[in-house]
């Protein structure tokens, strides 16, 4: 068993290149160290994991825990350390992640989902005749990328989308690698100040939303979820529902346009959007960085010894670009039909989300490219500004023009 303990110098995390690609280092450490440990920018050190099967042991292994509130929980945020003091349960292990996991899954599930088809089609062609009326270049970002999903998660939720300016510039603050502890503390408190309000308005007048449904049904004192829990996880999905497929439009959007042979596929053969759509989940592994674990006990991944209470990192574009299971990842692909990508991890934490992220892409990217079939990047690719500086990789600004 052979152990690095002296951390690699190089710094984590790094900045992809050209403009999709992982950083490069992930392939040196997959072939000569995939179990590597680095020194995080809070000062602390964790094993990076970078191979497939190995990110894949990680998530699904007991072994490597959830739980935030461990010591030592690896984190790459400043403020993160205190959402961690009482978690959302993405950062829980069963039982308590199962408990609250299983509350929302039968809003989660395909059947469900697809009722919502109608009611995104109707969001996704009226931002598209507002965006046609104005005169080009466009930010599609913030015409259509980022209002997408926000819309259908505040429906979904019923949090008013009257307010999405509030919200989401303090869900930017809370994700960025740039943001202060202190400017991290505010952002998070007006956002659960924020939220708290909704839940007292939704007691006293519920409405057909999910948030309703959770007061209602499960809330205290009737129910078995208390005020703070149901606060934080209110908030998990607001964030996670419309800040993770934003990035996906918009990148993919530009990806597509880079591959203009792809695009050309995909118009000539509607069929392969479901195909296109999960190989550019692997491709863009957009939540490369989210998968944070720390050994429950000592243990050993691939002849590496990881003792309890370190961090680990499960790296999914690593994982999503290893050429022993993705042949020539570098290349975007959309006959690839390999849909055993972990762009939305995998184990018991595996995305609630997919269903609804899968069906709003489907949509958009259909939607988009038949009504502008001219559409273009208005700048050099290589000159848009890149969100490096968070959790989620994705994009600030999209100028296009058609
Ligand atoms: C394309 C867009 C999306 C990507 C790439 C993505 C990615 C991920 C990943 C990688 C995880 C696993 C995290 C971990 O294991 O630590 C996750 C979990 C989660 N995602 Fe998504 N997500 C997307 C869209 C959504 C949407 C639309 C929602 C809607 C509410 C959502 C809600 C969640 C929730 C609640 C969890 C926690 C699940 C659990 O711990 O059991 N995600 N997502």
């Amino acid at each position: 068993m052979s152990q690095t303990t002296t951390p690699d110098s190089w710094s984590f995390p790094a900045q992809r290149q050209c403009p999709f690609a992982p950083p490069p280092r992930y392939d040196t450490l997959r072939a000569e160290e995939p179990v590597s440990k680095v020194r995080l920018p809070t000062g602390a050190t964790a094993w990076l994991v970078t191979r497939y099967d190995d990110v894949r042991t990680v998530l699904s292994s007991p072994v490597f825990s959830a739980d935030g509130t461990r010591p030592g929980f690896p984190t790459l945020l400043p403020g993160q350390a205190q959402i961690l003091r009482r978690p959302p349960f993405i950062r829980m292990d069963p039982p308590q992640h199962t408990f609250y996991r299983r509350m929302l899954i039968q809003e989660f599930t395909l059947k469900r989902i697809r009722t919502m088809r109608p009611g995104i089609q109707a969001t996704v062609d009226r931002l598209l005749d507002d965006l046609l009326a104005q005169t080009p270049p466009v930010d599609l970002v913030e015409a259509f990328a980022l209002p997408v999903p926000s819309l259908v998660i505040c429906h979904l939720l019923g949090v008013p989308y009257d307010d999405h300016a509030f919200f989401q510039s303090r869900s930017k603050v809370a994700v960025s690698r740039a943001t202060t502890a202190e400017q991290f503390a505010t952002a998070l408190g007006e956002l659960r100040a924020y939220m708290d309000g909704l839940i007292t308005r939704k007691q006293r007048e519920p409405g057909d939303d999910l948030l309703s449904k959770l007061v209602t049904e499960h809330l205290e004192p009737a129910g078995e979820l208390c005020r703070e829990d149901l606060l934080m996880m209110c908030l998990m999905l607001l964030n996670a529902g419309h800040e993770t497929t934003a990035n996906m439009i918009s990148l993919g959007v530009v990806a597509l346009l880079e591959h203009p042979d792809q695009l050309a596929a995909l118009r000539s053969d509607p069929e392969l959007l479901p195909d296109t759509i999960e190989e550019l989940l692997r491709y863009l592994s957009i939540a490369d960085l989210v998968t944070a674990r720390i050994a429950a006990e000592d243990t050993e991944l691939r002849g590496t010894a990881i003792r309890a209470g370190e961090g680990v990192i499960a790296l999914l574009a690593a994982a999503n670009w290893d050429p022993g299971v993705f042949p020539e990842p570098g290349r975007l692909d959309v006959h690839r039909g390999d849909r055993h990508h972990v762009g939305f991890g995998y184990g018991v934490h595996q995305c609630l989300g997919q269903n609804l992220a899968r069906l709003e892409l489907e949509i958009v990217f259909s939607t988009l490219f038949a009504r502008i079939p001219t559409l273009r990047v208005a700048v050099p690719v290589d000159e848009l500004p890149y969100k490096d500086e968070g959790l989620l990789f994705g994009l600030h600004e999209l100028p296009v023009t058609w």
